[in-house]
């Protein structure tokens, strides 16, 4: 069976300790392995735009000593309409992983269901795994090690229905962690999401917790995270999502009510002054330049685990 990365419980806790161990040690020695030395190539794909995770993948792919095949859909056939099964087809041939970032996560489970190669998620609107990996691993290298990560209050505040809420459900239950979302009414994460985070949680020792009050979510946090209130495919409901998202930002009040030296997530790009303060992504507390890092050493680690299996 073809292993795929399409949402963030695709790993076992066991399985993500092992990528998020070996993300960190990719930060110590870039070059530890190279699995698709040849070079072999990986087909990543955008149907959105992306400025980290195409940089990211495609200097990893080098780096583990591939060819990265950076693909727009637009200049794809694709992106005229031929079927994803028809691609993943054809693509399995050529290359030895495909990551996508796409719309639908129906579509991503299409190609991996005609795909004989690890299909990676790169964002789709429910989930953005990879995301989760570099944050967590970045938290786990200013911690000192992964071990720190099971345990930790790790709050999110912001746009609860959009795939960073859904993906820290889910991969934050993975780790063992009390994931708290804080989020306004209308825009609470999917039910069998949540579900599923709290069915993980009861084997690793973590907790999830939705809320509808900011200060409920980030009272006593290890780590405080948000994410823009506009995902892509939001833009027209800009000026309503300003207005509702307004007492969720980010900001040093967030900070005053977390653990002392909480740590500051951001996945990038950011809107300062809208889900988060110049002070609190910019102050000493902000880890978003090493989470933006991670990107690159979590994603190796990704592609190297999905090699070996
Ligand atoms: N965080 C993230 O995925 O950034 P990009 O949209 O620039 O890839
Ligand atoms: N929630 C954001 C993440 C961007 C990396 C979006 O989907 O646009």
């Amino acid at each position: 069976m073809t292993r795929h990365f399409l949402r963030d419980d695709d790993l076992t806790p066991a399985q993500q300790r092992e990528v998020l161990q070996l993300a960190l040690d990719f930060r110590q020695d870039r070059y530890i392995k190279q699995p698709f030395l040849g070079p072999k190539a990986v087909a990543v794909i955008f149907d959105k735009p992306s400025t980290r995770t195409r940089v990211s993948f495609a200097a990893g792919i080098a780096e583990l000593g591939g060819y990265p095949l950076v693909i727009d859909s637009l200049t794809s056939q694709l992106g005229r309409g031929e079927s994803i099964a028809d691609t993943a087809r054809v693509l399995d041939r050529q290359v030895s992983a495909i990551v996508w970032r796409t719309f639908g996560q129906e579509r991503l489970e299409e190609m991996a269901a005609y795909s004989t190669v690890p299909v990676v998620n790169a964002l789709t609107d429910l989930f953005h795994p990879c995301q989760i990996l570099a944050d967590f691993a970045a938290i786990a290298d200013e911690r000192g090690s992964v071990d720190a990560l099971a345990g930790l209050n790790f709050a999110y505040v912001g746009d609860g229905a959009n795939n960073m809420a859904h993906s820290y459900l889910l991969g934050g239950a993975t780790a063992g962690m009390h994931v708290r979302i804080g989020t306004p009414e209308g825009y609470l994460p999917h039910p069998e999401v949540v579900a599923k985070a709290e069915l993980i949680a009861e084997s690793t020792g973590g907790s999830v917790v939705v809320t509808h009050h900011h200060d409920d979510a980030v009272r006593g946090a290890d780590a405080v995270a948000t994410d823009t209130w506009i995902s892509m495919g939001d833009e027209l409901q800009t000026d309503q999502r300003s207005t509702v998202f307004a007492d969720f930002q980010v900001n040093a009040a967030s900070l005053e009510l977390a653990a002392a030296g909480a740590h500051v997530l951001h996945c990038l790009p950011a809107y300062r002054g809208k889900e988060i303060s110049a002070e609190a992504i910019d102050g000493d507390q902000s880890i978003v330049w090493l989470e933006a890092e991670y990107r690159l050493h979590a994603q190796k680690a990704l592609l190297a685990w999905l090699e070996e299996q």
